[in-house]
């Protein structure tokens, strides 16, 4: 349980995807010290823990950390062995290690231990996995609560910790993380880091392997595998742009440095906010810069999620939703708005496609923003609600109370709760005071509790409105009642390609869809987005002439947002059931272990 005072309230949380007894004592920080094996695909090593004890030592026996299948070899304090046990093993939160802090109760713990070749943060990839085949590589993702099957921690959103490591590799590799880099030795295999910030433990990353760097100004930059640097480095050259706008809107960018690496195509995510490293998806590479959004979107995350962070998984919306509306308010800033409305009308119409197959699964609990996770792993809250409904919400605030008082609103918002942690009623509190000047009837009137803790979509959403769609839907409507391509246009952008795709009707003649596909080449198309779009279509449809590069798109990349559409599609349909097996059969090696979870559970 944790206690946040707040202009008079105190709002209390509990965290129930952590066993950390962080009502008796807090880490603040880790100081970690850990080697990669390739070979055992095991990192081992020490984690030392200081410790801020929250009631009087006296009181304070034991220090409860999570855990996941690490092999702790000890716990010691100034040299001396503590006594600790391992709860058992559950498969959502892993174990509680249970630490005896003795008479002396120290102010630090230090762990050895080694992980599990199979810990789900952790992908391990050989080689050949590579671009270049000649080293290994690999990476890690903690979001939302595998950190602790690599470091023993306090592993709760709620809880925020500095960290320094140093990273020991074969020699020939490059180890970067989520922090400021140290003294670093590369012809000994050394690597330094020190994150001077207090950041939730979800967020401590790792990426080790061939990698170069390539700066793009100052303070931003992007590292690769050097076969992929010069086009990862092309494709976002607008970051220090994207700092610059987001600046402008926010307020001090407070990381010093943002950097990207590009990973292998097996990393699950289109980005992830790890502070000062990005990590990104090479399917965001489309050679024209057309998905940059997603890299506008792990930026605004320096500011929603890591400078005011979801308390608990929960109140995932607070990172996410606002995230979305910020990553908007970058894109037109930088691109205009029409770019900008148009990624609203996408992500409405996702948003309310999710929501019709929630109510079909009768599974309408889902359709809430804070949504009840007892029972479940955080994960399975991950779904398009927190983020578009979350962005939505924001959006309606922000045309009822005009952009010069919500924007005051949200720089507020951002500096009160800086390196803090908010829960869902707390951020409404602030927001009810700050922004409504405690009005109930506009409270009411905006239906705000609705769209905080009621099922679906509130009838008051705003929807945009864009001519560029008006055009695409008069092209998918003329094209799918008869078959004319006449107001298809090969120069459309990225998004005008997925509304216009999008549109089509659920059932389309083989006909057709050869048409299409030879005017515009869909199935050969370089840009991932529109693929996934054009490969759902032709699942639905059976349009077997897309299946070869159906194929090797999902044997070559991870990335789950593409992978479990697909892949549930090829189920739902009986005559491709037998092919999407087939092909998860042989792909499967591939993902990384968050993606074969999620897949696992669609392909029986
Ligand atoms: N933080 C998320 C990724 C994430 C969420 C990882 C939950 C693990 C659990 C990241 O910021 C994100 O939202 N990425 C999106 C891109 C975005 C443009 C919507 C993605 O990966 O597609
Ligand atoms: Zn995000």
């Amino acid at each position: 349980m944790f206690l946040i005072g707040l202009t008079m309230l105190t709002f209390q949380f509990n965290d129930i995807h952590t066993y950390a007894n962080t009502e008796d004592v807090l880490s603040t920080h880790l100081s970690l010290d850990l080697t990669l094996d390739f070979d055992q695909k095991v990192i081992s090593g020490t984690c030392e823990i200081t410790l801020d004890y929250q009631v009087p030592k006296a009181k304070v026996d034991y220090l409860d950390l999570d855990v996941s299948k690490l092999d702790i070899k000890s716990v010691t304090a100034a040299g001396k062995a503590l006594d600790f046990h391992i709860g058992t093993n559950t498969s959502d939160m892993g174990s509680r290690l249970h630490i005896h802090l003795g008479a002396n109760k120290p102010d630090k713990v230090l762990i050895t231990y080694s992980t599990s070749p199979d810990a789900a943060a952790v992908q391990w990839l050989s080689p050949e996995k590579t671009t270049s085949k000649k080293y290994p590589y690999l990476f890690t993702q903690g979001q939302s609560i595998f950190t602790r099957t690599w470091i023993p921690c306090m592993d709760s959103p709620g809880v925020r910790v500095t960290y320094d490591a140093v990273i020991h590799v074969p020699v020939g590799l490059t180890a970067v993380m989520s922090a400021h880099h140290g003294k670093h030795e590369p012809e000994a295999g050394v690597f330094r880091f020190n994150m001077d910030r207090a950041i939730p433990p979800y967020l401590i990353a790792l990426a080790a392997g061939e990698i170069a760097f390539k700066a793009i100004s100052e303070r931003a930059g992007v590292y690769a595998e050097p076969a992929v640097l010069e086009k990862a480095a092309w494709e976002f050259a607008d970051m220090e742009k994207m700092i610059q706008a987001a600046e402008g809107l926010f307020g001090t960018y407070q990381w010093g440095r943002w950097d990207a690496i590009v990973l292998p195509p097996s990393f699950p995510f289109g980005g992830m906010e790890n502070p000062m490293l990005t990590f990104a998806t090479p399917t965001l590479i489309a050679g024209d810069r057309s998905l940059v959004a997603t890299m506008a979107h792990e930026l605004a995350h320096s500011w929603s999620g890591n400078l005011v962070t979801n308390a608990t998984w929960a109140d995932f919306w607070i990172n996410e939703g606002y995230t979305v509306y910020l990553e908007r308010r970058i894109m037109e800033k930088i691109y205009g708005s029409e770019v900008a409305e148009m990624d609203k009308l996408l992500g409405q119409r996702d948003l309310r496609d999710e929501v019709a197959d929630f109510n079909k699964k009768g599974m309408p609990g889902d359709t809430v923003l804070h949504i009840d996770l007892e029972g479940r792993h955080p994960d399975e809250g991950f779904s398009s609600i927190p983020y578009e409904t979350g962005a939505n919400f924001l959006m309606l605030l922000e045309a009822t109370f005009g952009r010069e008082k919500f924007d005051t609103y949200l720089k507020k918002y951002f500096h009160t709760f800086s390196f803090k942690t908010i829960t869902t009623p707390a951020s409404l509190a602030f927001m009810k005071k700050e922004l409504f000047g405690g009005d109930a009837s506009l409270w009411q009137k905006l239906k705000v509790d609705e769209w905080a803790y009621g099922k679906g979509i509130p009838d008051n959403i705003l929807t945009p409105v864009s001519d560029k769609f008006d055009k695409t839907r008069a092209a998918a409507s003329s094209f799918s009642d008869n078959g004319s391509l006449q107001a298809v246009k090969q120069d459309w952008i990225t998004a005008e390609w997925l509304d216009f795709l999008n549109s089509l009707p659920e059932k389309m003649s083989q006909q057709r869809l050869a048409a299409l596909d030879e005017a515009h080449k869909l199935t050969q198309t370089g840009n991932s987005e529109i693929l996934f779009a054009w490969e759902m279509i032709c699942v639905r449809n059976n349009y077997e002439p897309a299946y070869d590069a159906l194929r090797a798109f999902l044997s070559g990349m991870g990335r789950r947002k593409f992978l479990k559409p697909l892949y549930q599609a090829l189920q739902d349909n009986p005559k491709t059931r037998a092919m999407g097996k087939d092909i998860y059969t042989k792909a499967r090696a591939g993902y990384h272990p968050i993606a074969q979870t999620t897949i696992d559970d669609i392909v029986k």
